[in-house]
């Protein structure tokens, strides 16, 4: 049995040339062994015929939020399916679908489906890198979309270059590999995870302070996938508006980098694996003032003394039993994987995941991020710009390899 066996797939088509592959594919997910429901949006049905995939599929093609008098009941269709594939998705539906507009059954299926979405794209390859596309697919990676990356080679238009719609036999790769990571999902039971996120706020006076733009996104998509796959969490998160709510997920919120220590190395001793996705800050003012600073007439400089803080993760790699995970984080703007390297050993990680802010989409307070894991030797792991709910996936996969 594989992992599609039984599984309600809704394959939603868009008009791109590349709908021809939808025969085919709907071919495949059914020898799979997946139940499969075909929406097309108009333009759809002007490259391939609903007949076709109505055969295929075993089952009526919808093409419209209406049929005659008989309605597409949308929110049932979204609640049906265990996965939503958009194949191929074009750039007009990738729009539509990143700016909430539901002009069609398919963007309709789309807004109430609370399954995983999966997008192929299939355009063009000046369309493909457009900024106004990239925008979207990145908004798209936010909402915890799956991309499925469009390939590279001859396209309609008789140009070569990336935009072709991955292969049917590519896009059931990615759904067997999701469904197969789900089926594993309780392969972190018994365990406990500290970790560590968002910024530190090292304070001036009672109104100013030293921070950074960490948002603790990553440290609780890092939460909530450990919880996901049947471990606890202790989260220790520096200032942040994000509100964590689950039983699994013990939050403590500390301000300071000195709070974050005393909190990280008093559950660091429980912990099986500790993961530091803070940023921290590396310095604190050597003196706060208990009352607001105020500037003098004439004054045009001033001088804040500073002091290096604790490192929180050299600490604990210091403290680390034999069979404790100490994982990293490093954002770098130049010579990265060095830098990065550097700091695995210094600190005792087991690997570093490194990111930069030279990406688009990664880094601070974004949805997405793209990270590469470093591991002793230099050797390295690369992945795409993901949601950071996926990158958390990458971060824990490579984890229990370790375990
Ligand atoms: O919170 P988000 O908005 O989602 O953004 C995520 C992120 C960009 C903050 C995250 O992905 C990230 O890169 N976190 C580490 C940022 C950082 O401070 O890197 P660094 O290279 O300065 O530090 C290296 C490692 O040492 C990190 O694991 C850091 O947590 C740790 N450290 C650093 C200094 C210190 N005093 N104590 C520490 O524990």
């Amino acid at each position: 049995m594989n992992s599609l066996t039984g599984k309600k797939i809704i394959l939603g088509i868009t008009g791109s040339i590349a709908a021809y592959k939808a025969a085919f594919f709907v071919r495949l997910l059914i020898k799979s062994g997946a139940e499969v429901k075909v929406l097309m949006t108009q333009s759809a049905t002007t490259f391939i015929a609903p007949l076709t995939l109505a055969t295929l599929s075993k089952n009526p093609v919808i093409t419209g939020i209406a049929d005659g008098d008989e309605w597409s009941n949308h929110v049932e269709l979204g609640l049906w399916a265990d996965a939503l594939v958009i194949a191929p998705a074009t750039a007009n539906t990738m729009a539509k679908m990143a700016g909430g507009i539901c002009d069609n059954i398919l963007n309709a299926v789309y807004l109430s489906a609370r399954c995983p979405v999966f997008f192929a794209p299939g355009m063009d390859l000046d369309m493909w890198v457009h900024p106004s596309t990239q925008e979207n697919v990145q908004k798209l990676l936010g909402y915890g979309n799956i991309l499925v990356e469009p390939e590279s080679g001859e396209l309609a238009s008789g140009l070569v270059g990336k935009g072709r719609m991955a292969e049917p036999e590519h896009i059931i790769t990615a759904l067997s590999d999701f469904f197969r990571k789900e089926e594993t999902t309780q392969s972190l039971a018994g365990k406990t995870v500290l970790i560590t996120a968002g910024p530190t706020y090292e304070p001036i006076d009672p109104v100013r302070f030293i921070g950074n733009h960490s948002s603790g996104k990553m440290g609780k998509a890092l939460a909530e996938k450990v919880v996901a796959r049947g471990g606890k969490v202790h989260l220790v998160l520096g200032p942040s508006k994000l509100t964590v709510d689950h039983p699994d997920i013990r939050v403590t919120k500390v301000s300071t980098a000195l709070e974050m220590l005393a909190a990280a190395e008093k559950y660091f001793a429980q912990a099986d694996i500790a993961i530091m996705a803070a940023a921290v800050a590396d310095f604190r003012p050597k003196n706060a003032a208990t009352e607001k600073i105020k500037k003098k007439a004439g004054q045009e400089e001033m001088t804040i003394e500073l002091v290096k803080n604790p490192d929180i993760a050299a600490t604990l790699g210091q403290k680390k039993r034999k069979n404790q995970i100490l994982v990293g984080f490093a954002l770098e703007t130049e010579n990265p994987v060095a830098n990065a390297s550097r700091k695995l050993s210094k600190k005792g990680f087991d690997f570093i995941v490194l990111n930069s802010l030279k990406d688009e989409g990664a880094g601070f307070n974004h949805d997405t991020n793209r990270v590469t894991l470093v591991f002793e030797g230099n050797k390295t792991k690369e992945f795409q710009l993901k949601s950071k709910l996926d990158v958390a996936d990458d971060i824990l996969d490579a984890i229990e390899q370790i375990l």
